[in-house]
């Protein structure tokens, strides 16, 4: 009798544990999130998009001086090479935003010296270069396809800040920074999504951090995971009217078709960033001339939180429901939604690459082969 046992195929590595990670933990049963042990609260209350940075890289909250030098690395990081600025106009017509994104992020590697050191210093320059050149690039990349002036960076902003003034051409509201910052800091970290699971794989491999990134950029933009802030908003647009909800909602349920931005894989509560969101988008759409947008989602959110359909599925709304809207109101087009997630994420996504190295296994699981077998080759000419 043989003793091995027969091999399980978990589809989807649902349920399964490949690796261990200090970066954060989801706590889905009582919607809490913790980068390092911080709770994403207090994060958001006290810090910034920096701080939360410095904490995932380094493993602690910087101290006032570790702070000031971290900040002035991604500020020198915000300028991009010349001769990449001259190629964004480049890329035909139409290109999709990700597309330039995914290629000009892939070509920053050529420019930095330490790309193929995977050394913990230089992964740490990497990152940092990373960081802010995916902020600088996103603004750039808009201006040049929407026939705009390319604007500088700012050297007195912070990161969120100074990506909105790039981004629009106008110094941010206190309000609007704040929402960035809380955006930002929300989306850094979130296990191993598909996205940073990508990255991982690819650090395994020990090939480098850009390619490990490039990778992950290329697994977000799949509608499964990174596309769902997007698809979000483009329902709120569809919706059009706030007293359009419960007609669209009854016929969204007779057609079986999914909310955008509700249900989450391991939330079976509020995700508690759709609920830090949700007062940010509160705020923006007060002071905005569209304030329809957060009306049709609270009416949506309300229908559905009160549906036993949403409530025996556990159902609730996810951080990109009202990610979506916080991105609205501070002015950027849903055809770049994927990017403002990886904007954030791309700093998760460094952390992740790092603590691979520094305890590194090859990732490599098996299929299990359930093809024909022994089949007699027969030459071409016989082949009917
Ligand atoms: N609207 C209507 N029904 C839904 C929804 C929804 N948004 N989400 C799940 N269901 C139903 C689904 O039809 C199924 O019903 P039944 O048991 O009768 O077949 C049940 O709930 C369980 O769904 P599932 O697809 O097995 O659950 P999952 O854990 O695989 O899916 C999800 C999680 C996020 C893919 C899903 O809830 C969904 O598609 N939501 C809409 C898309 C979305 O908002 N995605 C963003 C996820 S959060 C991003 C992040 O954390 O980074």
């Amino acid at each position: 009798m043989s003793t091995q046992r027969e091999p399980q195929v978990v589809r989807g590595l649902e349920g399964i544990y490949v690796a261990t990670t200090e970066l954060s933990r989801v706590d889905g049963e009582n919607g809490r999130l913790y980068y390092r042990g911080y709770d994403i609260h207090d994060l958001v209350k006290y810090g910034d998009f920096e701080e939360t940075v410095f904490l995932l890289w380094y493993g602690h909250l910087p101290t006032e001086s570790e702070y000031d030098a971290f900040r002035k690395r991604l500020i020198n990081y915000r300028f991009l090479p010349e001769n990449l600025i001259k190629m964004l106009p480049l890329l035909p017509q139409g290109t999709i935003p990700i597309t330039a994104i995914r290629t000009f992020l892939s070509a920053l590697a050529a420019w930095d010296p330490w790309a193929e050191d995977n050394s913990r210093d230089a992964e740490l320059e990497n990152a940092a270069r990373l960081t802010a050149g995916i902020a600088s690039l996103l603004a750039k990349v808009q201006r040049v396809r929407t026939g705009q002036e390319i604007v500088e960076p700012r050297l007195d902003l912070d990161h969120a800040s100074n990506f909105l003034y790039m981004f629009t051409g106008k110094e941010p509201s206190t309000e609007a920074s704040a929402a960035m910052n809380a955006f930002l800091i929300l989306y850094a970290d979130h296990g191993f999504n598909a996205s940073t699971f990508t990255a991982r794989v690819t650090a395994s491999t020990l090939s480098d951090m850009y390619s490990a990134i490039v990778a992950a950029l290329g697994a977000l933009k799949g509608p499964l995971h990174g596309g769902a802030m997007e698809a979000a908003m483009r329902q709120f647009i569809e919706i059009g009217h706030p007293e359009n909800v419960d007609a669209w909602f009854e016929k969204a349920l007779a057609q079986k078709r999914r909310i955008m931005g509700i249900g989450h894989r391991v939330y079976k509560t509020w995700d508690p960033r759709a609920r830090i969101l949700r007062e940010r988008a509160r705020v923006l759409a007060e002071k905005s001339s569209e304030p329809q947008w957060f009306e049709i989602a609270e009416r949506l959110a309300e229908r559905a939180l009160n549906h036993p359909y949403f409530q025996e599925r556990r159902l609730f709304p996810n951080v990109d429901y009202y990610g979506a809207l916080v991105v609205y109101y501070l002015g950027i087009p849903p055809e770049l939604y994927t990017i403002m997630f990886a904007l954030s994420r791309v700093a998760g996504w460094a952390a992740h690459v790092i603590e691979q190295h520094a305890d590194n296994r090859l990732m490599r699981p098996r299929a299990l082969y359930v093809g024909p077998e022994h089949r007699e080759y027969v030459p071409r000419e016989k082949r009917t």
